[in-house]
């Protein structure tokens, strides 16, 4: 592998902040038209004016180091943008599940700027580390605004399904957890191979044993409610619809892409287990009220350890690239 220098590594880092902005900037123009829950239409709304002027922003220190941002690959955005909207508009209960990937996107560019400043340090480039602070700064007010809407879209969902059957609904919440530990199970076995045996490497073993174990509680809890087996078959199927693969635009490579990917894909659990709890919560089940909250308990200590790893990650990846620390 040729070794790239930090200035090329940086460019890359920028240009991959452009493309993920270009990607929210399509996902933002559709997503309120669908919303189905009037306060998270206006977040949304008011998010595309932000996510319009970050990427004005990206694109500057683009251009600062010579590139040329209307030569991306824009064309590729278009299509992986509306595909998350056609995604949660194909659910039945749209708010909860756009809030959902919403918030997983927003953690996903939370954590691409976190490593965005850090290469920036690395080259000297104080401007890019400024205004990658800046926006991560954006990010993390946007999901903290879509967290605190979790008790309307939750609410705005079921209004939309008119739930005579508050138990038939849950076993849905419950199917579509299932599914998506099923995908952060292939996510964190397939990170080794990515990482190697570096200090990286245990964070996701130790996840991947939890993720298991929600697994099985989610499967106790589907058997005690008396789901049947395709219940479970149709939540994969939804699941997969969304395509986190080209979502994510492929599979991450590098340490520091699966750590940014890993991140937003527990947020995507958070958000799942979060209205899979209200929804219990309604339905009366407060053994499933508990599971989530333990499960959520869990999501959250790992994405909080996997922040913990941008530092590592960011030189892990830069070492992976052959830049000499
Ligand atoms: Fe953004
Ligand atoms: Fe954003
Ligand atoms: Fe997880």
């Amino acid at each position: 592998m040729a070794a790239d220098t930090i200035e090329e590594q940086l460019v890359s880092y920028l240009t991959d902040a452009h493309s993920i902005e270009q990607q929210a900037i399509a996902q933002l123009r559709a997503a309120p038209k669908i919303a189905g829950e009037p306060q998270l239409a206006t977040a949304l709304r008011d998010h595309l004016a932000e996510s319009e002027q970050q990427q004005r922003l990206v694109g500057e220190r683009l251009e600062a180091h010579g590139g040329s941002p209307s030569k991306l690959k824009e064309a590729v955005m278009r299509v992986s943008g509306p595909a998350f909207v056609l995604f949660a508009k194909s659910q039945p209960d749209t708010p909860g599940k756009l809030a959902t990937h919403s918030l997983s996107y927003e953690h996903l560019e939370l954590a691409s700027y976190e490593l965005l400043g850090r290469v920036a340090g690395r080259a000297g480039d104080e401007q890019t580390v400024a205004v990658a602070q800046r926006i991560r700064d954006e990010e993390a007010a946007m999901a903290e605004r879509i967290e605190a809407l979790f008790d309307a879209t939750t609410e705005a969902s079921l209004a939309a399904q008119e739930p005579d059957d508050l138990t038939e609904q849950l076993t849905k919440y419950l199917a579509d957890a299932h599914a998506i530990e099923g995908q952060a199970e292939q996510l964190l076995q397939r990170a080794p191979k990515i990482l190697g045996a570096g200090e990286l490497a245990p964070l996701y073993t130790e996840h991947l044993e939890e993720t298991r174990e929600h697994k099985r509680l989610v499967e106790e809890r589907l058997g005690a409610l008396g789901a049947k087996p395709s219940k479970l078959k149709d939540a994969v199927m939804r699941l997969g619809a969304l395509n986190w693969g080209g979502f994510f635009q492929g599979h991450p490579d590098t340490a520091g892409k699966l750590t940014a990917f890993a991140y937003a894909f527990e947020h995507l659990e958070i958000g799942a287990y979060e209205h899979l709890k209200r929804v219990a919560r309604r339905a009366g089940d407060q053994a499933t009220v508990e599971m989530a909250e333990r499960i959520l308990g869990e999501e959250r200590t790992a994405a909080q350890k996997l922040a913990g790893s941008f530092s590592a990650a960011t030189d892990a990846s830069l070492r992976q690239q052959g830049v000499a620390g």
